[in-house]
């Protein structure tokens, strides 16, 4: 709404209740605008990235409040390796799930090497999982379990490694792969890459019948396979969980012991959408299939939801939200973290995102 806009609308709004209904919008408007973002270490780093060698060298020296004052949101980044600054503009704004496309190549030396990337004509050797993800990721949870120069016995003991974020040290941050290659190729890959990880106890871990949540959660998505995730070479530790078909939860196949996410695409869901509005019949149907998830202590997700029209996006992830879906899949960081947009769409009016 441009000022010019609301300037005729007062002035041919003489009755008072006219007038009062359209200060309510504005201030409606005020509280639900995005808030300035938090001043913090990420904060400065998005600003300063330009390539993904800054993704390690931001880090240094550590930013003390590196993620001060972020709440972290159930909101995946989808593709998230695409966005101008992979891993902390999702971070910045709270987005506790951030997706990376995968592919095996070899570098010059004939070293293997995971890179990132939609298509495999897309990949270049600096867009490495090491580089925007892996190592940041590593550096990042060193520096917030930077040791107590003197802990207690009972410390010792006890503490559990935190997490991104500051205040909110026990939220796993999940790191979805998507394997764009078979998962013989990819699985060992990426097992071996995780190695520093494991040993620092970071990972999210199946061992001993017992699921122990740490700062980081691994899932693999695309063409990862249950059986690579339940192979023998991975049985004494666990640490890295499947993206389960949220429409196959019938099958005893998936449970927590080997799953994390349980997704689908919306459209295979419920079919098309018109205006992100859901029939009852799609509405029941998306319920459905969230407490099938719910049920066997998986995190529901749907992707392909709609990106725009603004409005249709925001009504589609309200009814989501609505039926208690456990993360949004989301390609508009700004909308989704910075916007308190479950209360966007009053009255079918749009209020945010524009
Ligand atoms: C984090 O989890 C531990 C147990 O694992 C619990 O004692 C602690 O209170 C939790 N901290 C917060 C901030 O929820
Ligand atoms: C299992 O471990 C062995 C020995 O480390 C290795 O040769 C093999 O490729 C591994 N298989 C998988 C599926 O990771
Ligand atoms: C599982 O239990 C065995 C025997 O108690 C122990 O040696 C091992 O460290 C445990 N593994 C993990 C990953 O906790
Ligand atoms: C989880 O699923 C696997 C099959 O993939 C099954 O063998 C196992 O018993 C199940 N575990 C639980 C705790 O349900």
């Amino acid at each position: 709404m441009s000022p010019p806009l609301l300037t005729i609308l007062f002035d041919c709004s003489s009755n008072i209740f006219e007038r009062t209904w359209y200060s309510l919008v504005l201030a409606l408007i005020k509280r639900l605008s995005p808030k300035a973002p938090p001043s913090n270490g990420l904060e400065t780093i998005t600003k300063n990235w330009h390539n993904p060698s800054d993704s390690t060298s931001l880090l240094s020296p550590w930013p003390k409040d590196f993620s001060r004052d972020i709440i972290p949101k159930s909101c995946h980044s989808h593709n998230d390796y695409a966005r101008n600054i992979p891993l902390y503009d999702a971070l910045a704004v709270g987005c506790s799930s951030v997706e990376a496309d995968i592919w095996l190549r070899h570098d010059v030396d004939g070293n293997e090497v995971l890179l990132v990337g939609h298509t495999s004509r897309s990949l270049t050797s600096d867009r490495s999982l090491s580089a925007l993800y892996l190592d940041p990721l590593l550096q990042i949870l060193n520096n917030q379990n930077n040791p107590d120069p003197y802990p207690t016995e009972a410390q010792h003991q006890t503490l559990q490694p935190a997490g991104i974020f500051s205040s909110y040290p026990n939220t796993t941050t999940v790191l979805l792969l998507d394997f764009k290659e078979d998962s013989a190729t990819l699985f060992p890959a990426v097992v071996n890459a995780l190695e520093p990880f494991r040993q620092k106890g970071y990972l999210t871990t199946y061992a001993n019948d017992t699921l122990t949540t740490g700062p980081l959660t691994i899932v693999a998505s695309g063409l990862a396979s249950l059986s690579d995730v339940t192979s023998p070479n991975t049985t004494l530790s666990r640490s890295i969980f499947l993206d389960a078909p949220l429409d196959s939860l019938s099958s005893s196949l998936y449970n927590t012991t080997n799953s994390y996410y349980a997704s689908l695409s919306l459209s295979k869901a419920v079919g098309y959408l018109w205006a992100g509005k859901f029939s009852s019949k799609q509405v029941e149907t998306v319920k459905e299939q969230i407490s099938a998830a719910e049920e066997k202590g998986l995190k529901s997700r749907y992707w392909g939801t709609i990106s725009w029209p603004i409005p249709w996006r925001m009504g589609t992830w309200k009814t989501l939200m609505e039926n208690g879906v456990s993360v949004l899949n989301v390609d508009d960081l700004e909308s989704a973290g910075r916007w308190d947009w479950a209360v966007c769409v009053v009255a079918s009016f749009a209020l945010c995102g524009w």
